[in-house]
């Protein structure tokens, strides 16, 4: 199985998410990217997109909100996150299989998802969804993840590879 982990982190917490759901994924063939050096355009022998970010202001970030959590601190803003990564998108040539998560804030519990936005966007592309968005709690905006999350994370891996006929 060929897999592309793409996603967008600003404090590490949903870069960890994204390595553990790749190593719950498994194989050799599995590169984790960050938004900045995530391909334009997918290589037709992907069989499994994956997309994580964090959820900012109920949804996927924007520019405001990147430049809001530099102004809380952040030291590694990147310029685009997976909203725009998803909008530079074309059309797949064929269904390609992807999954979405985000991370969220354990408490106060808002409403709202990243991952959910995100998977909306790219089945309107042409993608194929192949499980729920799924989201992965933090504690406050800078983490560390909540207890059991990586571990969760790392079986959510593992559960899409096996939805995959290569699996
Ligand atoms: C401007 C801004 C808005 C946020 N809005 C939400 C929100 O609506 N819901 C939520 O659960 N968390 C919210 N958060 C917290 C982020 O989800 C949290 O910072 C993120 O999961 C941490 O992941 P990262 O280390 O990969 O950036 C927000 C954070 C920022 C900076």
């Amino acid at each position: 199985m060929r897999a592309l982990v793409v996603f967008e982190s600003i404090w590490g917490n949903t870069e960890e998410v994204a390595r553990a759901v790749a190593a719950g994924l498994g194989g050799d063939r599995i590169d984790v990217v960050d938004t900045a050096s995530a391909p334009a355009v997918i290589e037709p022998d992907v069989d499994l997109v994956v997309v994580g970010g964090p959820t900012h202001a109920f949804s996927m970030s924007t520019a405001a909100t990147r430049e809001s959590a530099r102004k809380q601190g952040a030291e590694r803003v990147p310029e685009r996150g997976i909203r725009e990564w998803i909008e530079a998108q074309p059309s797949p040539g064929h269904a390609i299989p992807v999954a979405t998560f985000d991370t969220r804030v354990v408490t106060p519990r808002l409403p709202g998802s990243a991952a959910k936005k995100a998977m909306k966007r790219l089945v309107r592309l042409g993608f194929r969804a192949v499980a729920k968005p799924e989201t992965f709690g933090v504690h406050g905006y800078s983490g560390p993840i909540a207890d059991g999350e990586l571990e969760r994370a790392r079986r959510w891996g593992e559960d899409l590879a096996r939805q995959l006929p290569a699996g």
